[in-house]
């Protein structure tokens, strides 16, 4: 299995709530090594581009308010299988059904205000990893 990049954001009720450190250690404790960090606040526009697929579902515009109420932490996680192992770190995406011990179960409010995002395919972490870092930000 080859080294993966992945892109996580840590979001805005996290943030807010003071949880970056606690998910920075656990992103420590699962073994990725961090490619690259930022801190930042999306447009409303910015963050409608990054949730393009979602154009058109109904949460699309609460989300889009949601992801650019506030700061967001985003990094670059690298390792073996790193896009779905992540995922599992996260935790299903209604904190509800998420499994015990995940960031989403632990630490989620409900199915929007979920604590962190994960890309979900190598080719939307491609798109997502050049949404936010360029090439000489990822060296
Ligand atoms: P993410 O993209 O943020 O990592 O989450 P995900 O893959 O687990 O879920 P996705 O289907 O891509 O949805 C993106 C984000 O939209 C919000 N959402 N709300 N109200 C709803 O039914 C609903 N469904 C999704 C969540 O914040 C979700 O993380
Ligand atoms: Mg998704």
């Amino acid at each position: 299995m080859a080294v993966e990049r992945t892109l996580a954001i840590v979001k805005p009720d996290a943030v807010g709530r003071g949880l970056t450190g606690e998910i920075l250690n656990r992103i420590h404790q699962a073994k990725f090594q961090i490619a690259a960090i930022k801190s930042l606040r999306l447009t409303k526009a910015e963050a409608e581009g990054f949730y393009a697929v979602h154009r058109g579902k109904a949460f699309f515009e609460p989300l889009t308010n949601f992801m650019s109420s506030g700061k967001v932490v985003v990094l670059v996680l690298e390792a073996e299988n790193a896009i779905a192992r992540w995922r599992d770190v996260m935790g299903a995406t209604d904190p509800a059904q998420a499994a015990a011990g995940t960031i989403r179960r632990t630490f989620g409010s409900n199915i929007q205000m979920n604590c962190v995002h994960g890309s979900d395919t190598p080719e939307t972490a491609a798109f997502e990893i050049g949404y936010f870092f360029s090439a000489h930000e990822l060296l």
